[in-house]
């Protein structure tokens, strides 16, 4: 019997189908025989509950792991609430899902292994530059709480002068929408280590992105199509004991000087699968987990 249930977003035009962008994880559940089920999460958004588990069928008996879009902690809050007003529990709680998704929440957890960080709440360019004046003078890199706008590098989070705050921030705010979250990290800029140009376009830098359920590392792969050896990575198991959540992600980038270092948690239901990372891998090493877990 599988020992938990898979919940996605619906796809917006089909909305009995998980939306295509898990076709990949959606065929690893079918071939292991694990449940799952859907959400509209636009119906969720819009507080119409009925609407948002129209096709979600009858409540599985295994716990419900959302694996789907990154969603403002309030909207997984309500998710959880409503899932619980079906008879269904989520492993994750919107409390666990706070800790590993904002960064004012999980930074103090891992501050000793990344560089330095400070945030404000809102988007005052100029509160961020009082505050950015602990971390010495520019190039800053940018984001909100919860996301960086790194898809329009570098007018969306790089900030190399002063004057380039507010029109930094603002690019970045125009970018996220509604999906801002909570206020500005900044942070130094950072030298990462190049590997080169990816043959799907773009540059390509050394970073990792690793699992973690119920304590265990359950999976360590380069973030990108393509990447350096995860064996370089240095042991981060000790973050499953500082991460009050079952299920996170945390990324690890290497500098150009061939440091290490931990550069943000994430939320596990609602980070991408590193593309190298066999969707089937990934969900038997939950289930594997899971029923050890159920043993113990
Ligand atoms: N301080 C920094 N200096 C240089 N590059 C950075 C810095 N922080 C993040 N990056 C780069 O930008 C990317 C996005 O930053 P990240 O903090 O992971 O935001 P997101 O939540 O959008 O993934 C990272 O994968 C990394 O390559
Ligand atoms: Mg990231």
């Amino acid at each position: 019997m599988p020992s938990f249930c898979v919940l996605f977003p619906a796809f917006c035009d089909g909305l009995r189908e998980p939306d295509p962008s898990f076709n990949r994880e959606l065929s690893a559940l079918e071939t292991l025989g694990i449940p799952w089920r859907v959400v509209n999460l636009d119906a969720l958004r819009g507080g119409d509950l009925v609407k948002a588990f129209r096709f979600f069928g009858d409540a599985p008996s295994q716990p419900i792991i959302y694996r789907g879009w990154i969603l403002h902690p309030e909207e997984f809050s309500n998710l959880v609430d409503a899932l619980a007003s079906r008879g269904c529990r989520t492993i994750t709680t919107a409390e666990n899902y706070r800790q590993a998704l904002l960064f004012p929440e999980f930074y103090p957890a891992i501050a000793d292994c990344s560089f330095p960080a400070v945030w404000i709440e809102g988007s005052d360019p100029v509160h961020a530059l009082q505050a950015a004046q602990q971390l010495g003078p520019p190039p800053y890199f940018i984001k909100d709480h919860a996301k960086s706008a790194k898809e329009i590098w570098p007018h969306g989070c790089v900030v190399l002068d002063k004057k380039a705050m507010a029109p930094t921030i603002r690019a970045l705010q125009d970018f996220r929408e509604d999906q801002f979250e909570g206020g500005i990290v900044i942070r130094p800029l950072m030298r990462r280590r190049y590997i080169g140009e990816s043959p799907f376009g773009g540059e390509l830098f050394e970073e990792y992105r690793l699992f973690f359920f119920l304590g265990s590392l359950i999976s360590l792969s380069a973030y990108d199509r393509i990447g350096g050896s995860g064996s370089s990575v240095p042991d981060c198991r000790f973050l499953s004991q500082r991460i009050d959540s079952p299920f996170f992600s945390a990324d690890v980038v290497v500098c150009e000087d061939g440091r290490h270092y931990i550069l943000e948690i994430g939320d596990g239901g609602s980070s991408a699968l590193p593309p190298t990372l066999s969707p089937m891998e990934f969900y038997s090493a939950m289930e594997r987990t899971l029923s050890q877990a159920g043993a113990a």
